[in-house]
């Protein structure tokens, strides 16, 4: 309750604030023009209530890799406002590496990597298909179906789940309150949504718990006997940083497949480039990601006082780094506003840059390159029923229902 009240202050000293349009109902579906805003004053916008946001792709970058700023204050008291780990509930809760500054970030990071190496990514590829495969002739055989529903969102929980080793017993609990997990990045809505979210916390810690001492006694090829493998941790940091991948992977990957198909619905010339050639799949990703950034923004704090484009931060300011403006900088992208999947936008931010950089982005293209490339092959025309909508939410940009005609 004390969490969701303090959202909700947050959220009320903002309003009335040119930030607020980008934080807050009905603005949010008018962010493009609030980003251009900011940009136009110079791309750094000082808050009347003391928070800072960037907005151009020179400034968030430097931001982002510049070591002056960290995830957290300087004294490591105050964690950063969009926050992946769950809500503390009766089990005992710690910040996962997305939270840590260095050196934990560093050492739990490590910790994780080599789930994602180059040669692991590409061991994952043929059960990434199997998966896209299974939902997509499930979502198809429906004639009308919900494209996040029946496959969006299905997707990389499916994923998620095979590379941490969910036994088949445990799936359907692990996607029932996995989803309840993963939709936790853009913060807690109301008091039901903190408890279900508790339940969620709790359900799942028992799972990994269960898991982990599995993979100790009995090792197989999955994340979690990597984890276990990668030395001398606690089980506590094990469990976070599962909690983490299932997180961090889930709502970001579904929104990525949803924004792609929504962005060629409206564009359905450049579905047609698509079908006519599926090697521009991968390079399509990137534009997605330019295009319609699944996760619009993140945090930072700077450790002393510094200077941006002229405008002067004090120590310890919150300041928003607005990935989803960098992706609509002209000064780095022509035409940014049109969708044109022949561009190489490759330079995007989405995965944001710096230590914190996307350990799953690998992972994340190959779920959205097979993805669409299976949807190019099944979907002559991208018919959508009725008009989709955007989720109410500020961090994540995504679609509640995309309704499609097979
Ligand atoms: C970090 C975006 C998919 C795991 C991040 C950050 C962004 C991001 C912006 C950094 C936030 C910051 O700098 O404050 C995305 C997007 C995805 C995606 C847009 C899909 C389209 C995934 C997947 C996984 C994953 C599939 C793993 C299964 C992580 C982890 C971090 C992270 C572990 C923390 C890295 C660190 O703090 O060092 N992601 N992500 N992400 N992501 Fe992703």
């Amino acid at each position: 309750r004390l969490a969701v009240e303090r959202a909700g202050l947050r959220v009320l000293a903002w309003r009335g604030d040119l930030l607020a349009r980008v934080v807050s109902a009905p603005w949010r579906d008018e962010r493009y023009g609030v980003y251009a805003a900011i940009r136009a004053s110079g791309g750094v916008h000082r808050s009347r209530v003391g928070m800072t946001a960037i907005a151009t792709h020179e400034l968030c970058s430097k931001v982002l890799r510049d070591r002056t700023f960290g995830v957290r204050t300087a004294d490591g008291s105050q964690p950063p406002p969009f926050a992946a780990s769950p809500l503390p509930g009766e089990i005992e809760t710690a910040p996962s590496f997305l939270e840590l500054d260095p050196p934990e970030h560093t050492r739990l990071r490590a910790l994780a990597r080599p789930a994602f190496s180059p040669s692991k990514i590409s061991g994952y590829r043929a059960g990434v298909v199997r998966a896209t495969e299974r939902l997509l002739a499930r979502a198809l055989a429906k004639g009308d179906f919900d494209l996040m529903a029946d496959f969006a969102a299905p997707l990389p929980i499916t994923v998620i789940s095979e590379l941490l080793g969910i036994p088949d017993v445990d799936a359907d609990t692990f996607a029932r309150y996995g989803r309840v997990l993963g939709a936790s990045l853009d913060g807690i809505k109301s008091v039901d949504h903190a408890r279900a979210l508790r339940t969620a916390n709790r359900e799942l810690r028992a799972l990994f718990t269960r898991l982990i001492a599995l993979r100790r006694s009995e090792p197989g090829d999955d994340v979690i006997s990597a984890l276990v493998a990668a030395g001398s941790v606690t089980e506590l940091d094990l469990a976070t940083t599962c909690e983490l991948l299932l997180v961090a992977g889930f709502e970001t990957t579904t929104n990525l497949i949803g924004n792609a198909v929504w962005s060629f619905a409206r564009h359905p010339d450049q579905w047609d480039r698509l079908r006519g050639d599926h090697a521009l799949a991968g390079q399509a990703i990137e534009e997605v990601l330019r295009y319609e950034s699944p996760v619009q923004m993140t945090a930072r704090f700077p450790h002393e006082d510094v200077e941006l484009a002229g405008v002067r931060i004090p120590q310890d300011t919150l300041t928003v780094v607005l990935v989803g403006a960098a992706g609509r900088d002209p000064a780095v992208f022509e035409r940014p506003d049109e969708f044109d999947i022949g561009r190489v936008a490759g330079d995007h931010l989405a995965f944001s840059s710096g230590i914190h950089y996307c350990l799953g982005a690998p992972l994340a293209r190959l779920e959205g390159e097979v993805a669409l490339t299976a949807l190019a092959e099944a979907l002559p025309r991208l018919r959508t029923t009725s008009t989709p909508r955007w989720r109410p939410t500020s961090v994540i940009r995504g679609l509640s229902t995309l309704p499609l005609s097979a």
